[in-house]
């Protein structure tokens, strides 16, 4: 088995490296997996001028998944739009038509404490958020900034999306509530937006083959309000690329911190690119305080859908869920005043814990 490792920037070869390390200690049960590193975002553009390198993509080809970092930085961002770091990774899910993202906001009993919101609203959340990756306004053409009929400058982005789009992001939504409470909230804005109305529609569609599943719609403004309100009552939401994008940060708050979510980017093959779903964070990125706990956790979702390991996927779980209850926090999932531990530190534990 071949793994592409795609560290990218900020704090991403920090928590990328402590993923790298858990695999590699898994090797001991028989596990055999081959990993190979390779630039991608502002690494690939100072490596060689572009945000997805050549090279590093037919690494990815080569590979069963891909292991992602972070990309993007204040350095970058006055660059030229296509050499911009966040350009990679767009690729990337584009190239490999990654278009289901199971983005799950799970609260760990330990950190049930952790979250900004109170222990009884959070307590037990186990949501999944799945985020349409691969079209609405973020592919969209036309796109740009242009000069307007009365003379002015314009900018301007396409919301878009087509009926087999929808279809296909509906179906594994429904497949996915199988799995689990069987209740779907898809989530628009219908009452404004012409593509949303028609995601809405095509949505109900694709649920008369899915009679053992509850659907329901909610429009984004509301969802943004109730899963602050009371979280627990969705099971499985689906939603767009830009919405689900929202969303997912603001889910992240219940656990705890966003670096404790992890994400799988799939497509119909399950070949699959898995990745924190935070970013570079320049502002504590060379420090080693990151946590690296949503990038291990990826590794597991890894090893779960395009390795089919599932017992060791739950073992990566299981040492997370360890180490948390024997009390081990980075900052961003400390209690004021309490020890915290760095970056490798979190790696050494969740290793032992294994
Ligand atoms: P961010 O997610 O990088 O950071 C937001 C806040 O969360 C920061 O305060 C940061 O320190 C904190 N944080 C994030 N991950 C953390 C972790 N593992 N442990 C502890 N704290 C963590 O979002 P941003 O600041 O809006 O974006 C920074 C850069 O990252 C931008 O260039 C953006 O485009 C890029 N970005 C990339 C991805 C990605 O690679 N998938 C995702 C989001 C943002
Ligand atoms: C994410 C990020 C990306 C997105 C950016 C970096 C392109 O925010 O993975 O959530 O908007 O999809
Ligand atoms: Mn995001």
């Amino acid at each position: 088995m071949k793994i592409a490792v795609l560290p990218g920037d900020g704090i991403g070869p920090e928590i990328t490296e402590q993923a790298v390390r858990v695999l590699k200690a898994l090797s001991t049960d028989g596990l055999r997996i081959e990993m190979e590193q390779a630039p991608v975002g502002g690494a690939g553009y100072e490596a060689s001028g572009d945000p997805l390198p050549e090279a590093t993509l037919k690494v990815a080809e080569q590979a069963d998944a891909i292991l992602f970092g972070s990309v993007g930085g204040p350095q970058y961002d006055t660059l030229p739009r296509p050499q911009r770091p966040e350009q990679g990774l767009l690729r990337l899910r584009k190239h490999f038509d990654l278009f289901a993202n199971l983005r799950p906001a799970v609260v760990y009993p330990e950190l049930a404490h952790a979250s900004t919101l109170k222990h009884e609203v959070v307590a037990g959340l186990d949501l999944l958020i799945l985020r349409e990756l691969t079209s609405d306004i973020y592919f969209g053409q036309p796109r740009g900034v242009r000069i307007n009929e009365a003379g002015e400058r314009e900018g301007f982005d396409t919301m878009r999306y087509t009926e087999s789009e929808i279809r296909r992001i509906a179906h594994a939504a429904f497949q996915a509530a199988r799995k689990r409470a069987k209740r779907v909230c898809s989530v628009d804005k219908a009452n404004v937006l012409e593509t949303t109305q028609f995601w809405r529609d095509v949505v109900t569609d694709v649920h008369r083959e899915y009679a053992d599943i509850e659907l329901s719609h909610m429009y984004v403004d509301n969802a943004a309000m109730q899963l602050i309100r009371n979280p627990k009552q969705f099971d499985v939401m689906v939603t767009g690329n830009m919405f689900g994008d929202i969303l997912s940060d603001e889910a992240s708050m219940l656990t705890g911190s966003i670096g404790m979510l992890p994400s799988a980017s799939l497509n119909a093959k399950n070949y699959g690119l898995y990745e924190p779903i935070h970013g570079s964070a320049p502002d504590i990125a060379g420090k080693g305080v990151a946590n690296p706990l949503a990038t291990i956790l990826s590794a597991a979702m890894l090893l779960r859908y395009s390795l089919n390991q599932e017992a060791t996927a739950q073992r990566i779980e299981a040492a997370v869920r360890k180490v948390l209850a024997q009390g081990l926090r980075t900052a961003d999932i400390a209690e004021p005043g309490k020890r915290t531990v760095g970056t490798r530190e979190m790696g050494d534990a969740v290793i032992a814990a294994l």
